[in-house]
């Protein structure tokens, strides 16, 4: 193979550029058309950009989204999101083709918790049950006794007997939250997420003065000063249901911004602010998660990559701690 083919394979296999789309494409009616030739599905969380959110068969929290996967009959899982997640499904349906439309979409606070560090570090609280954020690597969760989403954490938390130990992995300010709702006592992490730790404190108190009326709402992964202001705190799915329900018109959202997407859909007569960041960048939007696009979701359904693969020892070890979150969260309700 000449260099310029390597170069171009690894170039399919790790995603594509937008350039490569001819323009006079229309980009909805070609990935339905290949949604139905491929019997595939398309998952999308609700931090993508609002084109893919349009164009997906399913949009939700990470939660929803496992759920998903596990239960799904297509052939091909689309994955709009990041590593994580589509990683996840391969893990609940081995046997389907996950892909990812771009493969660098990672994760801060999945890279924060590096499994080798993280295999030291539970060596130290040997009767401790592990559990993990599900934004964690697949090899970080075949370390993990239960995975949890923020959705369920508090459920998951509370079925854990109360003599035992915890470790909570890998984000620190979910743990936190966690510790003080639950009031249980739990060995934590120190990882977060990039997104969720920008915002400022100051600069919402400023945007709430200015909007009184306005109901301030915020993800758990936002650091405790910025929780002990809000309203509510909850998961992307608990917000949006939050703004739907609540009979308040005007929302200060601390999380990412693809959200507000759905919550402008669900509610158009209601106004969302987007909590502002310390500085002066979009930098409430996910970098990762923005990766992305409507055109590298086009050259995926088409190429068929890049495709999520997983050593089968990391799929056996790793599935459990999915398997005993969604047993849980079933058990809940949820
Ligand atoms: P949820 O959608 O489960 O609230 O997770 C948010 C998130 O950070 C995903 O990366
Ligand atoms: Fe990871 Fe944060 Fe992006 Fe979610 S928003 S994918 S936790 S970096």
């Amino acid at each position: 193979m000449t260099n310029i083919a390597i170069a171009e394979k690894n170039l399919t296999q790790r995603g594509f550029l937008d350039l490569e789309v001819d323009p006079t494409l229309d980009l909805f009616e070609e990935i339905e058309r290949l949604k139905k030739e491929k019997n595939a599905i398309i998952l999308a969380h609700y931090y993508q950009e609002a084109e893919i959110q349009d164009i997906a068969d399913y949009i939700g929290d990470s939660l929803g989204l496992s759920q998903q996967a596990a239960k799904t009959d297509a052939d091909i899982i689309v994955f709009a999101g990041v590593h994580f997640m589509a990683e996840t499904a391969k893990m609940l349906s081995p046997s389907k083709k996950v892909l990812l439309p771009d493969l660098n979409a990672g994760c801060s606070l999945a890279d924060s918790c590096p499994p080798h560090l993280f295999r030291k570090f539970k060596e130290k609280y040997p009767d401790h049950v592990v559990v993990s954020y599900i934004n964690c690597t697949a090899e970080l969760k075949t370390l993990t006794d239960v995975c949890c989403t923020s959705t369920n954490a508090v459920q998951i938390i509370e079925s854990i007997p109360e003599d035992k130990g915890i470790i909570f992995a890998p984000d620190i300010n979910l743990g936190r939250y966690l510790v003080k709702k639950t009031g249980r006592d739990m060995v934590l992490w120190n990882g977060s997420c990039m997104v969720h730790e920008i915002f400022s404190g100051e600069k919402i108190t400023k945007l709430m003065l200015r909007h009184p009326e306005a109901k301030f709402i915020a993800h758990p992964e936002c650091e405790a000063h910025i929780l002990d202001k809000a309203d509510y705190i909850g998961s992307t799915s608990g917000l949006l249901k939050y703004t739907q329900e609540n009979e308040a018109t005007e929302f200060i959202v601390a999380t990412e911004s693809g959200i507000l997407h759905q919550m402008q859909k669900a509610s158009p007569h209601k106004t969302f602010y987007p909590a502002p960041p310390n500085n002066t960048c979009a930098c409430n939007e996910c970098p990762h998660m923005r990766l992305n696009t409507l055109e590298k979701l086009y050259l995926c359904m088409k190429h068929e990559l890049p495709e999520i693969e997983l050593p089968e020892w990391v799929i056996e070890q790793g599935v459990p701690s999915i398997d005993r979150m969604l047993a849980v969260s079933a058990k809940a309700g949820l």
